[in-house]
C-alpha cells in the first residue's frame, strides 16, 4: 500500500549528517517528525518537492550565537533561516539569558527600548520562547558574565562564600531547566575579574548532567596558550567537557599560534577529556567597543590584553544606535575626524553611542583554514544581530561560506564533513536529541540546498545580505523557507538538554 506523507522530498542526494558521504534517497516527513528515508516512489504527499540535483542535510546548528533577545523580538528569525540555521545556541560569551534584569540590560544596548515582560531565571526564559514560537529552534547556556553581574554587579573582586553560593544557585537553576551549559566571557566585565577557582566551582554544579563548560577565552592573543591551558583546567576540575569558543589568534604577532593551541587540546583529548572548539569562518571578528577599549587593543605595545595589538585601521565600527554615520568607518578615520588619539576616540564613541559594537580585522587566512580542517572544530556564527547597523557578515553567511568557500572552492574538507561539523556533531557534543541526523524518527530539521550554488553574499560594506542557493528549510516538520524565500510558518521551539 502505498504511504502518504505530509512532505515528500524526491531524488535528493542526501546527506545524513554523521559524516556519511552523500547517497540518493527521498524523505517523508510526517507532522514534526521525519517518517521515511529511501527510495519513496510510490508514495504519495501534501507536498511534493523535486528536489534533483540539490543536496538535503539536517538543518544546520549554530553553536555560538547571541540571539537570546533576537529570538523574541526578531521571532521570525529570516537572518538564520535564510541561511539554512535551524537550531540556535544562546547565552555565548558568558551572556545569558537569566537572571532577567542583568540580561536585558545586557542586550539593551545592541536592541535599544526592547521591551518585554520580565521572565524568571533560564525556566522562563525557555518558556518565553516556547510562546514566541520563533522561527528556529533555541537552546540556551547560562551565562557567567549575567549570573556574576545580578550577584557581585561590577566588583572587581573575587566573591565571598554567600556571594558564590548565590551563583551556584543561579547555575542549578539553569541546569535543571535544561542549559546545555555554562559560558563564559573572560574579556568582558564583569566575567573579567573571575579567577579560575571560580568558574570551576560553578562550573562543578553541572557535574554529571550531560552539560558542557563553553569559553571565550581571557586571551586570545599573547596569552592564548595559557587561556587554552585554563579552559581545560576548569573542564578538568568539574568534570564537564569544554568547547573552546571562536578558537583564534588575535594580533599579527600571535598569528600562528592556533597550531599550539590545537596541540594542547589534542593533548587534552588523549588524555580522555572532551575538548571540542567551534569557528566563524572569516578573518575579522566583531564584539563591542567597549571590550576593546577594556582591553588597550589600540596600544601597540600591549602584550596582556585578550584581543592583542590591532590596528586603528582595521577596527570598523559596526553598530552606533544614533550615530548612523560612523557605521562602516574605521576607529583610525574617526580618530582622525575628531582629532583625537585612537583609544580615546574610541570611548567618545562609546560615551555618545553606549553599546557600539565593532568588526576588527585580526586575524589570519592560514589560522582560519588551519582552525577549520581540524577535526575538533563545530561551526558557530557568532553573529551579533544588530539588523539596523553593518553587523558582520556572519550573522546571516556563516554556514553558506563553510559550505561554498571552503569545503566546495578551496577543498579543505569533503562537503559531508563540513554538513556533520554543523549538524550531527554539534547535536551529539551539545545534547541535542533526536537532532542533527536525518534518521526515521528524527525532528524534522532540515535544508535542502543546491551544492554548485550555495555561497555566502554579504560583505563587511553590504552584511544584510543572505548566502545563496539555500531552497528550503523545514522547522519541526513546518516549511519556513520555500524556494528561497521566508514563509509565515515558525516552527521553533525550545529545546532542553537531552539526558541520556
Ligand atoms: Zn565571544
Ligand atoms: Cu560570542
Amino acid at each position: 500500500m502505498a504511504r502518504h506523507f505530509d512532505v515528500l522530498i524526491r531524488g535528493a542526494q542526501l546527506f545524513d549528517g554523521t559524516g556519511s558521504p552523500a547517497r540518493g534517497a527521498d524523505l517523508g516527513i510526517e507532522g514534526e517528525r521525519l517518517a521515511a528515508v529511501g527510495s519513496l516512489d510510490a508514495a504519495t504527499a501534501a507536498l511534493e518537492l523535486d528536489a534533483s540535483g540539490q543536496a538535503v542535510a539536517p538543518g544546520f546548528i549554530d553553536v555560538h550565537t547571541h540571539d537570546d533577545f533576537a529570538a523574541l523580538v526578531v521571532p521570525d528569525m529570516g537572518f538564520k533561516l535564510r541561511g539554512g540555521v535551524t537550531t540556535c545556541v544562546v547565552g555565548n560569551c558568558g551572556f545569558g539569558p537569566a537572571p532577567f534584569a542583568e540580561a536585558r540590560a545586557m542586550a539593551e544596548a545592541f536592541t535599544p527600548g526592547l521591551s518585554l515582560a520580565p521572565y524568571d531565571g533560564t525556566r522562563g526564559y525557555l518558556e518565553r520562547v516556547e510562546e514566541t514560537e520563533p522561527g528556529v529552534n533555541i537552546a540556551a547556556l547560562a551565562g557567567h558574565g549575567t549570573i556574576r553581574l545580578a550577584v557581585l554587579g561590577r566588583e572587581a573582586r573575587a566573591p565571598e562564600g554567600r556571594e558564590l553560593e548565590a551563583m551556584k544557585a543561579w547555575v542549578r537553576e539553569a541546569g535543571d531547566a535544561g542549559a546545555l551549559g555554562l559560558s563564559t566571557g573572560l574579556i568582558y566585565e564583569p566575567g573579567r575579574y573571575a579567577e579560575t577557582d571560580e568558574i570551576a566551582e560553578l562550573a562543578a554544579e553541572l557535574r554529571g548532567s550531560g552539560a558542557l563548560y563553553a569559553t571565550h577565552m581571557r586571551d586570545e592573543g599573547a596569552g592564548l596558550l595559557d587561556s587554552v591551558r585554563e579552559a581545560i583546567a576548569i573542564g578538568e576540575s568539574a568534570d564537564l567537557p569544554v568547547q573552546i569558543s571562536h578558537l583564534k589568534a588575535s594580533g599579527r604577532e600571535n598569528w600562528g599560534r592556533v597550531v599550539e593551541a590545537l596541540a594542547l587540546v589534542e593533548a587534552a583529548q588523549k588524555r580522555g577529556q572532551t575538548v571540542f572548539v567551534d569557528q566563524y569562518p572569516y578573518t575579522a571578528g566583531s564584539t563591542v567597543l567597549r571590550a576593546v577599549i577594556q582591553n588597550e587593543a589600540f596600544d601597540p605595545a600591549q602584550t596582556s590584553g585578550g584581543i592583542g595589538a590591532v590596528r586603528p585601521d582595521d577596527v570598523v565600527v559596526a553598530s552606533a544606535v544614533g550615530h548612523p554615520e560612523w557605521e562602516g568607518q574605521s576607529i583610525a578615520a574617526l580618530a582622525e575626524g575628531f582629532r583625537l588619539p585612537p583609544q580615546e576616540a574610541a570611548e567618545r564613541i562609546e560615551r555618545d553611542a553606549p553599546g557600539a559594537t565593532v568588526v576588527l580585522h585580526m586575524m589570519s587566512e592560514d589560522d582560519v583554514e588551519t582552525v577549520m580542517r581540524h577535526p575538533a572544530t563545530m561551526i558557530g556564527s557568532d553573529g551579533i544581530p544588530t539588523l539596523a547597523g553593518k553587523p558582520h557578515p556572519r550573522l546571516y553567511n556563516t554556514f553558506a561560506r563553510v559550505l561554498g568557500h571552503y569545503a566546495r572552492d578551496r577543498g579543505l574538507f569533503p562537503l559531508e564533513t563540513a554538513i556533520h561539523r554543523m549538524t550531527g556533531f554539534a547535536a551529539q557534543t551539545f545534547g541535542l536529541g533526536d537532532r542533527g541526523t536525518l534518521a526515521e524518527g528524527a525532528f524534522a530539521d532540515l535544508v535542502v540546498f543546491d551544492p554548485q550554488r550555495v555561497i555566502d553574499r554579504g560583505t563587511f560594506e553590504h552584511p544584510n545580505r543572505y548566502p545563496d542557493g539555500i531552497e528550503h528549510v523545514f522547522v519541526n516538520g513546518r516549511h519556513a523557507v520555500r524556494h528561497g524565500a521566508l514563509t509565515e510558518a515558525r516552527g521553533g521551539r525550545a529545546l532542553r538538554r537531552a539526558t541520556s
